[in-house]
C-alpha cells in the first residue's frame, strides 16, 4: 500500500520532472502547519538555484502542471515558495477503505526476508536481576517482536552469563560452607546427585558473599581462579555443580522473564560453546589471527582511522583461561554453523560498545561473519531523582523482580482512585493491575530513544494521563467498549466517507503507521513505535469527541465511522503488542 504521503511525493516528483527538475524534489512531509494545510513539498525553494529562477516562480509552474489533479484538492503557494498540499477527500477515503481491508492495518512486510538473532537480557546465573537489565529485556523483545512482525526469521537467545571468573567463586564459596559435599572431592566416581544442593536463595546470598571475601584477599581471589581453570577444563565435579547453578537460576529468571511478559527461543549460555573454545583458539593462532603478547594470545583489532585506541581483545589470558570474548567469538561461530544468521543484534548497555567493537573486529578479521552483520544495540541507564543510576533507598542494587512488584502495587492504587475496573472479578482486577504496570513499565522505557537515560518516576509512568503507557491501554479499552455497544446494538461497519477534518486526520495517522514501523526497524529504534501509538490514540480522541459514532443518525456516516474506529483498534493492538503491551477488553 503506497501512503498518501508517497503518492504526492510520486505525483509532485512527475511535475517537477516534466519541468525539467529532478523528481525527488518532489518529496511531500506532513505538514508543520497543519492549520494551513495537512502536506507540504518544499522542493521548490531547492529547485530554484538550479532553475535559476526565484523559488515562487518554480512553484508557479508546479502549481500549473498539477491544475486540475485528481489526487489534490487544493494546491497553495505560501511564503517565498511553499508549496500547501490538501488531498482530495477521495485520496483519504481509498486510503482508509485499503488500511481496513489489510489484516496488518497498512503496515508492510519486509521486501527480502532475513534471518536475524537477537541477543539480550544477558543476566548472570545466581545474580538476581536488576533495573539494568530491564532496559535490555524490554528493548530486545520490542525488536524481537517487530522483526517478526515485518517478516524476518528470528531467533533470541538469552545469552546467559554462566562461565568464567564468577563460577569460581561460588563454586570455592560453596565448598568452603559445604566441603562434605561430593562435587568437592575429587575422586568422586559416582553419579552426582539430582537434587540441586542450593535454592536462588543460596546462590544470591553465596555470591556476593564470595565476592567480597575475594576484593581484598589475594589468597582467596587465586583459590577462585584456579576452580574458574579447573571449571573450564572439566573437572567432572565442578561442572556437575556449574549445570545445578544453571537450573536453579533459569527457574528464578523465568519466573521474572513470564511477569514481564518477555520469551526467549534459546535459553543458551556462555558455558554452551565451551567445547568449541580450543579448536577456535588453535585455528587463530594457525592463520595468524591471534598472537602472542605478554604471555597472552590476543587479536589485535585496531584500525588506522580510529579515534581513540581500542586495546587488542584477549582471546587467551596469561593464566591459559577464556575470556568473556573469547566465549562471544565462539558463540558467534556457534550460531553461524545452527542457524547462519544474516545479522546478530547484540541489546547490552552502552557501557559495553569497546567489547563488542573488539569482538566485531576479530571476528570479522577470522572471517567468523561478514562486515556490518553484527551489531551492537546500545542504551543508557535507568536513573534515580538525582541523576544517578536508580538505586534502592538504602543505597543498593534495585532488583528487577522489586521493581516489578512496585509497579504491581501502584498500578492498583492508581486503578482505585481512578474508579477504574470497580465491577471486575478479583482476579479480573489482579490480571489488568499487572497489565497495567508492565504497560507503565515499558512505554515509559521504550518511548526514549535508547541511548538516553531516563529517571525512573513510577508515578507519572502509572497515570492514565499524558503519554504513558496505562492512557495507551485505556484509550484502547475506550474503543473496544464502543465496539461491544455497537455489536450489541447490532450495527455494521461499512465503506469509510470523509465528512469530517477529525476523520481525515485519524486517516493521515492511520496512514502513517508502516513508516512508523519501518523507521522503527531500521534504527532498531522501537520509539518510532511509541510515538506513532500516542500520535493514534490522540487522533482517535478528537474524532470521537467531534465525531458520534452510535448516536449518528445516517447510516452511511455511522457504518463508516464504525469501520474507522475498528481499524484504529486494529492498528492499536498490533502497534501495542509491538512494544510488549497488551490492553484488557475492560477496566
Ligand atoms: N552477561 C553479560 C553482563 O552481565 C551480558 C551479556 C551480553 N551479551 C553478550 N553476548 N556478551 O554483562
Amino acid at each position: 500500500m503506497t501512503s498518501i504521503v508517497d503518492q504526492l511525493s510520486a505525483r509532485i516528483g512527475a511535475a517537477f520532472e516534466a519541468i525539467g527538475l529532478p523528481a525527488d524534489l518532489g518529496r511531500c512531509t506532513e505538514s508543520d502547519r497543519p492549520d494551513l494545510a495537512p502536506y507540504q513539498c518544499n522542493g521548490a525553494m531547492a529547485a530554484a538555484r538550479l532553475a535559476k529562477k526565484a523559488p515562487r516562480a518554480v512553484a508557479d509552474d508546479i502549481a500549473a502542471q498539477l491544475d486540475g489533479d485528481a489526487l489534490i484538492a487544493e494546491l497553495e503557494i505560501a511564503g517565498p515558495g511553499f508549496l500547501n498540499i490538501t488531498p482530495a477527500t477521495s485520496v483519504y477515503e481509498a486510503q482508509a477503505n485499503g488500511i481496513v481491508a489489510d489484516d496488518r492495518a497498512g503496515a508492510a512486510l519486509v521486501e527480502a526476508a532475513r534471518t536475524v538473532m537477537i541477543d539480550f537480557g544477558g543476566p548472570n546465573v545466581a545474580k538476581p536481576m536488576h533495573v539494568g537489565h530491564l532496559r535490555s529485556s524490554v528493548l530486545g523483545d520490542s525488536l524481537q517482536r517487530l522483526f517478526r512482525f515485518r517478516g524476518d526469521t528470528v531467533i533470541s537467545d538469552i545469552h546467559l552469563g554462566d562461565w568464567g571468573y564468577q563460577m569460581g567463586l561460588l563454586v570455592t564459596e560453596l565448598q568452603s560452607e559445604q566441603p562434605d559435599l561430593p562435587y568437592f572431592d575429587a575422586d568422586f566416581a559416582g553419579e552426582y546427585p539430582s537434587e540441586p544442593p542450593v535454592t536462588i536463595e543460596d546462590l544470591s546470598r553465596l555470591y556476593p558473599q564470595a565476592a567480597a571475601a575475594a576484593k581484598d584477599n589475594e589468597a582467596r581471589a587465586a583459590l577462585a581462579r584456579k576452580a574458574t581453570a579447573e571449571l573450564q577444563a572439566g573437572r567432572r565435579g565442578y561442572r556437575a555443580l556449574l549445570a545445578h547453578f544453571i537450573a536453579v537460576s533459569i527457574a528464578a529468571l523465568k519466573h521474572d522473564f513470564d511477569a514481564l511478559g518477555v520469551h526467549f527461543d534459546l535459553w543458551k549460555g556462555e558455558s554452551d560453546v565451551n567445547d568449541l573454545i580450543p579448536a577456535l583458539v588453535e585455528d587463530f593462532k594457525a592463520r595468524g589471527v591471534a598472537e602472542k603478547s605478554d604471555g597472552a594470545w590476543v587479536v589485535r583489532v585496531a584500525r588506522e582511522d580510529d579515534k581513540k585506541e581500542l586495546a587488542p581483545l584477549i582471546l587467551v589470558s596469561s593464566q591459559g583461561s577464556a575470556l568473556y570474548g573469547t566465549t562471544d567469538l565462539a558463540t558467534i561461530q556457534d550460531r553461524k554453523t545452527h542457524y547462519d544468521p544474516d545479522l546478530i543484534l547484540y541489546v547490552v548497555d552502552l557501557g559495553q560498545s569497546d567489547h563488542f567493537e573488539q569482538v566485531y573486529r576479530a571476528a570479522y578479521k577470522a572471517g567468523l561473519a561478514v562486515e556490518d552483520s553484527l551489531e551492537h544495540i546500545k542504551f543508557g541507564t535507568v536513573n534515580g531523582p538525582d541523576g544517578k543510576r536508580l538505586r534502592t533507598r538504602a543505597g543498593g542494587t534495585f532488583r528487577l523482580a522489586d521493581l516489578i512488584s512496585e509497579a504491581y502495587e501502584r498500578a492498583r492504587a492508581r486503578l482505585n482512585e481512578a474508579g477504574l475496573g470497580a465491577e471486575l472479578s478479583a482476579d479480573e482486577f489482579d490480571r489488568v493491575a499487572r497489565m497495567v504496570a508492565n504497560a507503565a513499565i515499558k512505554f515509559a522505557d521504550l518511548q526514549n530513544y535508547r541511548t538516553t537515560n531516563y529517571i525512573f518516576e513510577l508515578d507519572r509512568f502509572i497515570s492514565f494521563e499524558g503519554k504513558t503507557g496505562p492512557y495507551l491501554l485505556y484509550q484502547a479499552v475506550r474503543v473496544k467498549s464502543i465496539m461491544r455497544k455497537a455489536e450489541a446494538e447490532g450495527l455494521k461497519a461499512g465503506p469509510i466517507r470523509i465528512t469530517d477534518p477529525a476523520e481525515a486526520a485519524l486517516v493521515r495517522r492511520l496512514d502513517g503507521f508502516d513508516a512508523a514501523l519501518q523507521r522503527a526497524y531500521d534504527l532498531r529504534a522501537p520509539n518510532h513505535i511509541c510515538d506513532h501509538v500516542y500520535s493514534l490514540a490522540q487522533a482517535f480522541s478528537s474524532f470521537y469527541a467531534a465525531c458520534p459514532i452510535l448516536p449518528e443518525k445516517d447510516e452511511a456516516i455511522r457504518s463508516s465511522r464504525l469501520a474507522l474506529a475498528q481499524t484504529t483498534l486494529k492498528q492499536l493492538e498490533i502497534a501495542l503488542s509491538l512494544i510488549g503491551m497488551d490492553a484488557p477488553e475492560k477496566m
